[in-house]
């Protein structure tokens, strides 16, 4: 069996400016994986946490600590190692860190060497690394949700909600729906520019939110689809992530925009009207992290209408995973593989979700780079759903246009699913 021979580690530039860090792995007989790491705004506060080395040098996010460790602690763990034990691997990872949170090896030193780890066994396996994940099952392209508007801590907090996305339900293929995405995109472009409000993206590139309401992004959003010829809450479906933990504590929140404190019901009753209002198919992090009640009651209050995604609440943790469907909080689980800091326990965040029952998207984070690794993920694992972002920008256009690729190259006709993805939950 092939075994890991060298593995290298440097640093490089996420879609920020901001360092990040990519390790190759290479094996004896020569061939070699790459993982990088990505970088979120809006964190939960259990997810897997970064090494950044502070001081002053690029606000402190340098990670030579990281880059050290990985050298001289993760390296010499796994030299002679067989690359395809990606379970083993990790396990080592985790032993090596010894923290509950992975700090002291940096989450984002992990996930960028089990990814590297991953991508080599599949070129030694001389697979593509969604066939290679897709181990004989059958596997489809996700159904994506795609951001039009960009909010919250992704764009100076100029409105509070975070995500204002479409789903294109009635899509037949990948490329049928970044086809009806791409039009809602210009439309919504087109529209920002008649209301004067045109002035660049957020940082995942959704047009940048000139809105004096919450609630006017979603007016403009229903315009877009329609602008695009297509037919709000059939072709094209609304989902939000409000992102909640980012203006809400203690079961209190503060709407800026809107100039309104409210509590958890309060959120729960507006988060209401909208869905009545609009074509709302999905909303992530409706409430807040620390507000376990206010997720159980909306999701129990939506049950069979809208798809409710736990992502601060759930940072792809089996544990908490399984302890939510307890207690029936949320019915989805957004799949970050940095939040989990390795590709097992991402897998097992995963496992979890679908033994609850519960819909599965793997997502991106808002600080992004080139790497395509996980829309490999969301289709070898058969995930359902993908979310990388917008439609702008070559970080997120990487991802979209990979999907392309493997939809084209590799997956037979009429395997895509699409608005089913969301079937059982709506
Ligand atoms: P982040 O946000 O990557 O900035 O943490 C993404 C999300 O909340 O889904
Ligand atoms: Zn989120």
């Amino acid at each position: 069996m092939t075994v890991i021979s060298q593995l290298q580690a440097h640093r490089i530039w996420d879609s920020r400016g901001r360092p990040t860090i990519e390790v190759e792995v290479t094996t004896e007989d020569g061939f070699k994986g790459r993982g990088i790491a990505p970088a979120g705004a809006s964190r939960g506060t259990r997810e897997a946490v970064e090494s950044r080395d502070g001081g002053h040098r690029f606000g402190g996010l340098d990670v030579q600590n990281a880059l050290r460790g990985i050298r001289e602690e993760i390296f010499p763990a796994l030299k002679g190692k067989p690359v395809a034990h990606q379970a083993a691997i990790d396990a080592t990872l985790i032993e090596l860190d010894g923290t509950a949170n992975k700090q002291r090896l940096g989450g984002n030193a992990l996930i960028a060497t089990s990814l590297a780890v991953l991508h080599a066994a599949a070129a030694q396996a001389r697979q593509p690394l969604w066939h290679y994940l897709a181990n004989g099952q059958v596997s489809s392209l996700p159904l994506p949700q795609i951001q039009i508007f960009g909010g919250g801590a992704h764009a100076g907090r100029r409105v509070d909600v975070q995500d204002f996305m479409v789903v294109a339900l009635a899509a037949k293929s990948f490329a049928e729906a970044l086809e009806m995405t791409a039009e809602v995109y210009r439309a919504a472009g087109q529209l920002m520019a008649a209301r004067g409000g045109l002035t660049g993206v957020a940082d995942e590139g959704g047009w940048w939110p000139n809105f004096a309401k919450n609630e006017d992004a979603l007016d403009v959003l229903v315009a877009s689809i329609e602008a695009a010829g297509l037919v709000p809450g059939h072709d094209m479906g609304i989902a939000l992530d409000v992102a909640a933990s980012e203006f809400g504590h203690g079961g209190r929140y503060r709407l800026a925009l809107d100039d309104t404190e409210l509590d958890s019901d309060g959120l729960c009753e507006k988060l209401l009207d909208w869905i009545e209002r609009y074509p709302i198919v999905s909303i992530e992090d409706p409430l807040a992290e620390d507000d376990e009640a206010g997720l159980i009651a909306f999701t129990k209050a939506v049950a069979g209408r809208v798809q409710v995604v736990g992502d601060d609440y759930l940072v792809t943790n089996a544990r908490l995973v399984h302890a939510a469907a307890k207690v029936g909080a949320c019915n989805a689980v957004l799949i970050k593989p940095n939040q989990a800091g390795t590709v097992t326990e991402t897998r097992e965040a995963l496992d979890a979700a679908r033994k609850a029952g519960y819909a599965t998207i793997v997502s991106a984070r808002s600080g992004e780079t080139e790497d395509v690794s996980i829309v490999h993920l969301a289709t070898g694992w058969n995930a359902g759903q993908l979310k990388v972002g917008s439609f702008a920008r070559s970080e997120r256009m990487a991802k979209w246009n990979e999907g392309i690729r493997i939809e084209t190259a590799s997956i037979r006709p009429g395997a895509f699913i699409g608005g089913a993805a969301l079937g059982r939950m709506i």
